[in-house]
């Protein structure tokens, strides 16, 4: 069977791209962010995961308000990014797993979580910044990807509850994978933050600790709270923790913190990066 390795939660802000693109992770304003994926990047060499599974919000490149699924689970042959408007550099196509993807499909469904699901699906920074950040300069992608998109976006909102249900299923998928790949997750998004209205600029890095401490050994102290009082707690963007959520979930039901790195502000978000992995990568680390 697949196994789940843990993986990588971390912010996914647009300038982190457009920081790459011009070679700035050492300038003063990016090294603190930067500095947070060293550890990502030893654990990705050590365990070279085959797939990534990727939660995330869409910001209107592939859904935009006319039409928004809650829960959209990709099943394509190769992903595109595109022009998002924010500047970057197009990123090269990534190829999908579609063999896990549909097997998730399938899972999910029987689970009767009515998802979307997508042979063709555009993808944005909300991927692309995490991917350039865990594999830097590579000259192929070296994960196969199943993307996850998750209405962080328009209300009604998926609530905290059900998102982390959603990983959790996900995570009995994998698990039930007749192969012998192994699987990494990532969340990306959030922390606190809040890009336009009275609020613009908030951040809240008590509400952002209480979730860097609890997601990792408690994930459930994260659904106490409604997808609106996370708006209220961490601002109308700060609601990407859901992805976050997701994808804990994804990861299964125990995970040992290796890393993390918290670090305000990027652009507008308190910037974070938490690795988390499972026995299963201890595993692979101890044959290696
Ligand atoms: C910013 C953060 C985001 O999560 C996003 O999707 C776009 C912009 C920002 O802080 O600039
Ligand atoms: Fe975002």
């Amino acid at each position: 069977m697949a196994q789940i390795l843990g993986g990588v939660l971390t912010s996914h802000v647009p300038a982190i791209g457009g920081a790459i693109a011009r070679g700035l992770q050492q300038d003063p304003y990016w090294r603190p962010f930067f500095d947070g994926f060293a550890p990502v990047h030893r654990w990705l060499n050590s365990q070279k995961p085959d797939v990534a599974v990727v939660f995330y919000n869409d910001h209107g490149l592939n859904f935009f308000l006319d039409q928004m699924p809650t829960f959209a689970v990709g099943a394509a042959a190769d992903y595109r990014n595109d022009d998002e408007g924010w500047g970057l550099p197009v990123m090269k196509d990534m190829p999908g797993a579609q063999t896990l993807a549909w097997h998730i499909i399938e899972h999910l469904v029987a689970e009767e979580f009515d998802i979307t699901m997508c042979q063709d699906m555009l993808i944005d920074h909300a991927v692309t910044v995490p991917f350039q950040l865990a594999w830097p300069g590579v000259e192929q992608w070296p994960v196969k990807l199943v993307p996850i998109a998750i209405n962080t976006v328009q209300h009604p909102l998926p609530s905290p509850k059900r998102c982390l249900a959603l990983g959790r299923a996900v995570a009995k998928a994998i698990s039930s994978w007749e192969s012998d790949e192994t699987v990494m997750i990532m969340g990306t998004g959030g922390l606190s933050h809040q890009l336009d209205g009275e609020r613009a600029g908030f951040l809240n890095p008590d509400y952002d600790r209480f979730c860097l401490d609890q997601i990792g050994p408690n994930p459930d102290a994260l659904t106490g709270h409604s997808a609106v009082d996370i708006i209220e707690l961490a601002g109308s963007q700060g609601i990407e923790i859901l992805n976050w959520i997701a994808a804990r979930g994804a990861m299964g039901a125990t995970v040992h913190e290796v890393s993390r790195n918290y670090h305000i502000p990027i652009s507008n978000t308190a910037a974070a990066t938490m690795l988390l992995e499972t026995d299963a990568a201890i595993c692979v680390a101890e044959a290696a």
